[in-house]
């Protein structure tokens, strides 16, 4: 049987347990095909259930013995579920001794207790454990654990649990054990083991209160000189903790272990955290700037999840967003709060708003749409999203913004006072937040603000402004709208935070007075910067006493995860991409201008693209940002960096990806061209940031002299100029760090050059022996513009590469998520050969790997809003996939979903003003 469910879970079905376990004490003989669990758990009857029988979560498993305080006892299978009926009345505890085994070599799901480099490795969330050992596989019963591990003492020489570690000793026949004790109780998706032949990078700290702390970073022998930064990470992460939350580390000993099998970033297990080797492992000679990041966010999101997540866990997995919506936000902060100067902390907020509009407003405009706070589902699995996570840091954020960062601090105290030790909902959450600031307007708009949990779906802000020299007014209308979602026609108006300033011709702020009405300024925010709490579909603003006509500057800071159309004309745009105060805007002017020049070529009825698609007075605007002399190198990345394929897709109600990679391309050459002198200018102003240092400023250097070389790249293919594309080579062949060498790799691969090929052999060479850098060796050419036309030829053959597995899930993304999610125009073929082997894969995929074949499946997600042919190419492919009768429940839940968008005809992400007539008053 491969599933042991197959019904669909409702959040309005949650009853509490018939039993609660409070203690586990689990003794594990490891061994690769056959892993001995003895589980003796104390149990007892929750007083406030009926007696009901007991049910035990199971998957997997060999059923060996089953002891009811320490008899022999009657028991039944329902599915995969251990049935006990004949079990002592009253509401005395008793003891359950459970023994079973399980295979870890044949586990490639990657659930449960697995095999990765002859390491033994476990992940219980979100319903793992029950792989491990039959139990109440559930966040709210939570238990004190202990944990004894045996094994062979030459293969398994370190042996990791939870906890504190109370007693170790050898036994007979050359194996040896190791005994842990959980100090706090748990749900059993956090419970980890770890054995095998590792190496510890140690620290000793003392925390801001006083405390001693153990550190450790486990990896394999050769790594230990990739764990520095990821140690740093940590130790700051402890720190902030303390310094901006009041939370402390609980434990005397906190483990990180580094695994290169892992279906996800990482996960938070008490004590004993364990990460992709992609989030653990950075030296600057293989990681990039983007990779030195992304181990500090997931380390600090790991950490921070030990009080948000841990110490507070969720009542159940529809309340998945209580913990990672916070703990995102709380790695967000983190993030920001390193970053010192107020330039680079507005770079992380563009980055995150990056991410979330490239992955989350596709999510909400499309078949999978869901909100922050589900509702049902058949595979929890696939509820790990953009949405639960992105948007819910935002929802997060967003009660940040009403209270005030104090506020927002006391709110937090109160839920830890309030909640610490227990499983609680998002409602809990909210209430917290609420009471904790009786003199804010949260306590009244609480229930209208929690639409954001059930209301699912991108809402529209429009803004509309009018001045009135004579009366010497501004007036803005904002309406509010949301398009339709599955399941939900029709929505309720949000809470949202309008953050706005009013920009006067010289780039500062006006004043802001209203003539009626309120606005509430935040602490510590410049004046002229003001925050507009918009609750009804409609409200106008007059502002009196304004001098001269200013250009309204909205959502500053993307106050809102919301799309704002603001009829501004281009004068207006680059205004604000000239002077707006707030850093965010000033970026985002420069991509709607972006924007609105790729859609106008789209929406043309000429076949045949413009010539010269950007017009001077853009061209002129971004020539002064990249020349800037006090703009910090990472902003001007981010301003020159134009929208993407995916971006521009995202705003179409129809799309036609050859076209739109057409344009796009169109844009990359003219800026490359007109700016030609300029990228010379910035590639020989930023190309030296000395002896490698993952700080903002330098990697902020590097990243925008590699813009440059790529530009440069660009401009010399279509010249026929190759003194750039040797420069490039020999900047691969030279550079001192891998955000550097691949960089030039890429300008080589973008522009076609022919010594592309020469430097992919050569990187082959370098790096065949590092498995983070070889999966870059594949994404790349995976991922590369220039022959997205037809990469799929080369995408096939890098599957046939000895080096090529579909078992371990990182090297199976670097080819088949790069081509499926990350090249447009390479996977929507005219020819539809892009969704065959796109079928082909998650079939193969689901037999192996569930959750990453389920993740690869979504890739069709947009597929109703394509326009013909792909769409009936698309639909034939995911059509052939739905007709599988053995598919998981993870890609059968996606592939039903997918299939579902054809009757609700395309999800439109446009605006639909009718909407608002739909729309109820406010409660
Ligand atoms: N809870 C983890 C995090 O956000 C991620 C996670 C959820 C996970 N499910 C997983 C990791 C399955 C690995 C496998 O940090
Ligand atoms: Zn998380």
């Amino acid at each position: 049987m491969r599933e042991g469910h197959t019904t669909v879970t409702r959040r309005l079905d949650y009853a509490p347990p018939a039993f609660w376990i409070d203690t586990v004490d689990l003794t594990f003989d490891l061994d690769p095909t056959k892993t001995r669990v003895l589980n003796k758990m104390t149990l007892r009857r929750n007083p406030d259930q009926a007696a009901q029988p007991l049910k035990l979560d199971g998957d997997e498993l060999n059923l060996a013995r089953v002891l009811v305080n320490g008899q022999g006892t009657s028991f039944r299978m329902e599915g995969e579920q251990l049935v006990l009926e004949s079990l002592p009345e009253g509401h005395e505890p008793f003891e359950l001794e459970i023994f079973t085994t399980c295979n870890p070599e044949k586990n490639t799901k990657l659930m449960g207790l697995f095999l990765s480099g002859g390491a033994f490795f476990t992940q219980c969330e979100a319903e793992g454990f029950r792989r491990i050992t039959y139990f109440i596989d559930r966040p709210d019963v939570m238990a004190s654990y202990t944990v004894t591990l045996r094994a062979d003492k030459a293969k398994y020489p370190v042996l990791l649990s939870n906890g504190n570690l109370v007693d170790e000793g050898e036994l007979e026949g050359g194996r040896h054990f190791a005994k842990w004790q959980d100090p706090h109780k748990k749900p059993s998706y956090l419970f980890a083991v770890v054995a095998g032949q590792l190496v510890a990078r140690e620290q000793r700290i003392i925390s801001r209160s006083g405390g001693e702390h153990l550190l450790q970073v486990y990896v394999r022998p050769g790594d230990l000189d990739q764990t520095e930064h990821a140690m740093n990470s940590l130790i700051h992460s402890v720190l902030w903790d303390e310094a901006r939350f009041g939370l402390p580390l609980d434990l005397e000993r906190f483990m990180i272990v580094a695994t290169s099998d892992f279906n996800a970033g990482a996960m938070e297990n008490k004590g004993l955290n364990i990460f992709n080797t992609k989030y653990v492992l950075a030296k600057p000679s293989t990681a990039t700037d983007a990779d030195f990041d992304a181990v500090e966010s997931v380390i600090g999101h790991e950490y921070f999840h030990n009080w948000t997540g841990n110490r507070v866990t969720c009542r159940d997995w529809f309340q998945l967003s209580l913990k990672e919506g916070l703990t995102v936000f709380r790695d967000q902060e983190f993030s920001m709060d390193l970053a010192s100067t107020p330039s680079a902390r507005a770079v992380k907020r563009i980055e995150n708003v990056i991410d979330l509009r490239s992955a989350q407003f596709p999510e909400d405009g499309g078949p999978m749409a869901h909100p922050v706070r589900p509702d049902e589902y058949l595979e929890i699995g696939n509820f790990y999203t953009s949405t639960v996570y992105e948007k819910g840091a935002e929802v997060v954020r967003m009660y940040q913004t009403l209270v005030g960062r104090d506020g927002f601090r006391k709110g937090m105290d109160l839920y830890f006072q309030r909640h610490d030790g227990q499983a609680v909902t998002c409602d809990d959450f909210a209430q917290a937040l609420a009471d904790a600031n009786p003199d804010s307007d949260l306590p009244r708009l609480l229930p209208q603000f929690k639409r954001w949990y059930s209301q699912s779906g991108t809402p529209v802000v429009k803004a509309e402004g009018n001045y009135d020299a004579a009366a010497r007014t501004y007036t803005l209308k904002l309406s509010q709208s949301c398009p339709p979602t599955p399941g939900q026609p029709v929505k309720e108006p949000f809470v949202i935070p309008v953050r706005l300033g009013l920009v006067a011709e010289d780039g500062r702020d006006l004043p802001l007075r209203l003539e009626q009405g309120s606005l509430s300024q935040e602490q510590g925010e410049p004046t002229g910067s003001m925050t507009y709490v918009l609750t009804e579909p409609q409200a106008t603003l007059t502002f009196v006493d304004v001098g001269s006509e200013p250009v309204p500057s909205l959502m500053r800071g993307f106050s809102a995860p919301v799309k704002l159309d603001c009829n501004y004309t281009s004068e207006q745009l680059l205004r604000l991409l000239a002077k707006d105060s707030d850093s965010f805007n000033r970026w985002e002017a420069g991509q709607q201008l972006g924007l609105r020049v790729a859609l106008n070529a789209l929406s043309s009825s000429a076949n045949a693209l413009p010539e010269r698609p950007l017009d001077d007075a853009y061209i002129a605007a971004l020539r002064e940002v990249l020349r800037h002399p006090d703009l910090d190198a990472a902003f001007k990345a981010l301003v020159l960096s134009l929208p993407d394929d995916d971006y521009i897709a995202e705003q179409m109600e129809e799309m036609d990806p050859q076209r739109i990679h057409a344009v796009r391309e169109a844009i990359s050459v003219q800026l490359a061209t007109e700016l030609r002198d300029d990228w010379e200018w910035a590639y020989e102003q930023y190309k030296d940031t000395g002896a490698y240092q993952p700080d903002p400023v330098s990697s902020g250097r590097r990243s925008l002299a590699g813009m440059a070389l790529s530009a440069l790249c660009v401009w010399a293919c279509k010249t026929n100029d190759a003194v750039w594309p040797g420069k490039a080579y020999q900047r691969f062949k030279d550079a001192g760090n891998m955000t550097d060498r691949l960089n030039a790799l890429g300008a080589l691969l973008n522009c076609g050059h022919e010594l592309a090929e020469r430097a992919l052999t050569r990187y082959y060479e370098l790096f065949r022996a590092e498995p983070l850098a070889l999966d870059k060796w594949f994404s790349l050419q995976v991922l590369t513009s220039d022959r997205s036309g037809n990469i799929l030829p080369i995408v096939q053959k890098l599957t046939r590469h000895p080096d090529f597995s579909l078992r371990t899930p990182n090297r199976a993304r670097s080819v088949l998520s790069s081509y499926c999610h990350g090249n447009l125009a390479g996977f929507h073929r005219l020819d539809g050969a892009g969704y065959t082997f796109w079928a082909d894969r998650v079939i193969e995929l689901d037999k192996l790997n569930p959750q990453v074949a389920s993740r690869l499946a979504r890739a069709m997600d947009q597929w109703a809003r394509l326009a013909q042919p792909y769409r009936q190419a698309a639909l034939a492919a995911i059509e052939r996939v739905a007709a599988k009768t053995d598919l998981s429940n993870d890609v059968r839940e996606v592939i039903t979903r997918t299939l579902a968008a054809e009757a609700t005809d395309a999800p439109s992400s446009e605006i639909h003003e009718d909407s608002n007539s739909e729309q109820k008053a406010n409660s």
